[in-house]
């Protein structure tokens, strides 16, 4: 136990280290949920964002790693992740009351900007204003855009090492951090580039991924993903999608890691390529679902809501972990 609890640290450390996907990554998240939105979800989200955007959901994603180190924007620092009170690999448990920080989680965030959002769209929708003119309503569109996909990088759903921010291992010779790992090492490896992606329109790689949702080419079926997807139960299903990203802590991102061998050496970051594709695959489909249903203003009330992926446990069966303790 002793080896685990010195790994704890307070998540006001993080502000030293941590980022979330590379902001490419983010990008390029919000490039593929385009893809996936209705023509008309289209028409009336890029009325939201400023001009400077020119529309473009993919091109405002990751404005919020930015504003969140200006002064203006601290306190939004700490949306960006839940400290889940996990004990990764051994045991991996997220609960939303006991984990959302005071001040907001990534939950919350998610919860608060997607309410703010709903009616900015119907401000939109009814002719109030157009062109990006309203601050509120543009930064509500972009920190949706870019939660979403935070929610779904396994390291920011765990409090272990601040997220990884302080556990150190190596990464084709260089010396790393598991939190920067996953944040752009393996999507780098996954795509096979030298270079970070595109902040302007979609790369290669990701539009692949996009035609592989569409074609049910992934292990787990894509509707899966989309079983809470209702921005009226934004808490719940932002809660899920944490769960979610938190159990990969123990199913790979700390069982596997070997902090004396190299990462892109020894089989770790190949093997991750697959649940990083995953991810990010699940976070774009989430956010245009998020969003198109936000737009049309449709209540989903999934009905076969229990179906959920097989590569997690179930709310249950972590609450049935926690009683036993
Ligand atoms: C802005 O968006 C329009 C419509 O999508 C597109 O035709 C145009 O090329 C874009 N302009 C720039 C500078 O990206
Ligand atoms: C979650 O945490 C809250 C606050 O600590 C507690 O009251 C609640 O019972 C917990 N829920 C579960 C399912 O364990
Ligand atoms: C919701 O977001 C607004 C900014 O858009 C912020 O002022 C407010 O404190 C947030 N509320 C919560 C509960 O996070
Ligand atoms: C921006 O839109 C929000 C949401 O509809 C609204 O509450 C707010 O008053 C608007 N701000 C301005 C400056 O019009
Ligand atoms: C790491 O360094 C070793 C020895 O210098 C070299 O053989 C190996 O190819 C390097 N690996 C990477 C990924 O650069
Ligand atoms: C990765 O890219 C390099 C250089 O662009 C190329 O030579 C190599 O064949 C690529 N590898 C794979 C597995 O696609
Ligand atoms: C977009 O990418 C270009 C080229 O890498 C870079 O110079 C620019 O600063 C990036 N823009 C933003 C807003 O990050
Ligand atoms: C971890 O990596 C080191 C160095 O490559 C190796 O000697 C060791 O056997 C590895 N440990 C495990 C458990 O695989």
């Amino acid at each position: 136990m002793a080896a685990v609890m010195k790994y704890i640290l307070p998540a006001s450390l993080l502000l030293a280290s941590s980022a979330a996907w590379n902001t490419d990554v983010h990008n390029q998240i919000g490039f593929m949920a385009e893809e996936l939105l209705t023509p008309h979800a289209v028409a009336v989200l890029s009325q939201l964002l400023e001009p400077q955007y020119n529309g473009s959901i993919g091109r405002a994603a990751a404005w919020a790693d930015g504003y969140a180190h200006t002064d203006e924007g601290r306190f939004s620092y700490q949306w960006h992740w839940i400290d889940a009170h996990d004990y990764p690999p051994e045991r991996c448990n997220l609960n939303y009351t006991r984990d959302c920080a005071h001040g907001g989680c990534v939950v919350s965030a998610i919860a608060n900007q997607t309410s703010i959002l709903k009616g900015c769209i119907q401000d939109v929708q009814t002719g109030i204003f157009s062109g990006g003119t309203n601050l509120t309503c543009s930064y509500a569109l972009k920190w949706v855009s870019h939660f979403l996909g935070d929610i779904a990088q396994p390291l920011h759903a765990s409090q272990r090492a601040a997220g990884g921010n302080f556990f150190r291992v190596k990464f084709g010779n260089k010396s790393t951090e598991l939190h920067a790992v996953w944040d752009g090492y393996i999507p780098y490896l996954a795509a096979n580039v030298s270079e970070p992606f595109s902040n302007q329109s979609i790369a290669p790689f990701f539009s692949n991924l996009v035609s592989r949702i569409r074609k049910d080419q992934f292990y787990e079926a894509p509707y899966m993903w989309t079983a809470c997807t209702d921005p009226a139960r934004s808490v719940e299903c932002a809660t899920r999608w944490a769960t979610e990203s938190n159990q990969w802590t123990c199913d790979y991102v700390y069982s596997r890691v070997n902090q004396s061998a190299d990462l892109a050496e020894d089989g770790y970051a190949f093997g991750a390529v697959s649940i990083v594709e995953l991810q990010i695959s699940k976070a774009a489909l989430r956010l245009a679902t998020w969003l198109n249903n936000l737009v049309d203003g449709v209540a989903v009330t999934a009905g076969g809501e229990t179906s959920w992926g097989k590569s997690t446990i179930s709310h249950e069966q972590i609450v049935l972990d926690l009683t036993e303790e």
